[in-house]
């Protein structure tokens, strides 16, 4: 370090929570930079489940200090809910180890009921969101009308604010056939938050550079993934905000020059949640296969909505487009372990649209509709990899995988995980 990015190569819930978690025990400060409680990240401290939205993995350790930055649209009641869930396991968090981005935007329960209220309207196009407001509350943003988390200093000026935008939101919302919002409710709930809330905010892009100046080591986790990017990723299904290397930087106020290491989080097959194209999607006995019952809480069951997720094969396509938008220098495999019991395995290599070779994906929907998959055939494995701690133990068929990822996507790959737990990670 000085800073490290650690981003989603995929669609999200790639296993970038565990991944912070284990970078994060080296770092000083974790910030989050994009995104809001659409996040789910699940890590596994011994018999503790932790299952984060908002709040970094870094607040984990103890020694870490956690941001939310700039970039980022927060719910404050939801924060106050998940800051006293991760108390009552015994993570204390105070304000010398916690502050939220004065510039963050906050998300209240008309951009809720706008997100239901467009998504319903969609019908069959919906794009399948959280329904956590992300969108709305990006909207209002950019429209230059949101409410940003420093304006919680001032109750009495904050509170003629949200009222006033409260009242303006349900105006579209009639219109839109949704649910209104009472604005006296949200009022005294969001002061209420407000007063706990105070002690938390500062400016922390100020805070950052200062403590990169003096030679700290940042984290910056990445939520969602790259293939959601409101600019790079299957628009128009993808969250409103960056979660891209270039994202990191406006979404906490720090320049390029202390970045020295962009890791990519991918998982050795996909996953989708919510609507868009996904042209290795796997349908029937192998996709179930991939996904779990649900029993266990790695199973592809979505950690914010529980939604199944989609699975197919691994895309390097895919993954070569997120090396290249985000400069990743190196990769992290998670889900090793998923694999083990297959004959073979395949890797989307490239798509053909008649006579066209594509060695990234084409930018419109119809032509992702319409792409043919050309994949390689690897062998499997069978042998059970869990307990498995060096390189050189692992089966030759997992490190060939391994070392074809890297080969497709010309980007070395560091570490993979071979299960949940903390330890369950091998170095290469
Ligand atoms: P939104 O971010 O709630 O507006 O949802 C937009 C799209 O991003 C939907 O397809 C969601 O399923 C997807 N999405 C948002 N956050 C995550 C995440 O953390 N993991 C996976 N998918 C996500």
């Amino acid at each position: 370090m000085p800073a490290t990015i650690v981003i989603g190569a995929q669609w999200g819930d790639e296993g970038k929570g565990r991944v912070a978690d284990w970078l994060a025990a080296e770092a000083d400060v974790v910030a989050r930079y994009a995104g809001g409680d659409n996040a789910g990240h699940t890590v596994v401290v011994g018999e503790k489940i932790f299952k984060l939205h908002l709040i970094p993995s870094g607040v984990l350790h103890e020694h870490v200090v956690c941001v939310l930055g700039n970039g980022m649209v927060v719910n404050p009641v939801n924060l106050l809910r998940e800051m006293d869930q991760i108390a009552s396991m015994g993570v204390e968090i105070t304000p010398e180890r916690f502050m939220i981005s004065s510039r963050a935007h906050l998300i209240t329960p008309a951009h809720v009921a706008l997100d239901s209220a467009s998504e319903k309207a969609l019908g069959n196009q919906a794009i399948g969101t959280t329904l956590r407001g992300i969108g709305p509350a990006y909207m209002d943003k950019t429209g230059r009308k949101g409410i940003r988390a420093g304006q919680m200093l001032n109750i009495e000026e904050f509170a003629d604010a949200l009222y006033a935008r409260i009242e303006e939101a349900n105006v579209t919302l009639a219109r839109q056939g949704g649910v209104n919002v009472d604005p006296k409710t949200v009022t005294t709930d969001y002061i209420e938050a407000a007063e706990r809330l105070r002690p938390y905010i500062k400016d922390t892009t100020v805070y950052l550079n200062e403590r990169l100046k003096q030679g700290a080591r940042v984290l910056c986790e990445g939520a969602q993934g790259t293939l959601l990017d409101i600019d790079h990723g299957d628009y128009p299904f993808v969250t409103s905000s960056s979660p891209t290397s270039g994202g990191a930087l406006t979404g906490l106020g720090i320049g390029p020059r202390y970045i020295d290491r962009v890791m990519g989080v991918t998982k050795c097959f996909s996953t989708r949640v919510g609507g868009g194209p996904m042209p290795t999607e796997l349908q029937g006995e192998l996709g179930n296969r991939l996904r779990g019952t649900g029993e266990n809480h790695w199973d592809e069951f979505g950690t914010t909505t529980g939604r199944p997720r989609r699975c197919g094969w691994l895309d390097a396509v895919v993954l070569r487009y997120a090396a290249a938008v985000n400069g990743f220098t190196d990769l992290f495999l998670t889900k090793l372990d998923v694999l083990s019991g297959f004959d073979e395995l395949k890797i989307a290599v490239a798509y053909h649209i008649g006579a066209k070779r594509y060695e990234f994906p084409p930018v419109t929907l119809s032509e992702l509709e319409h792409v043919e998959v050309e994949y390689i055939t690897l062998p499997g494995w069978h042998e059970d990899i869990t307990k498995i701690k060096d390189v050189g133990n692992l089966p030759e068929a997992t490190c060939a995988y391994v070392q074809k990822i890297a080969e497709l996507c010309d980007t070395p790959v560091t570490a993979i995980s071979v299960g949940p737990e903390r330890d369950q990670l091998i170095f290469f």
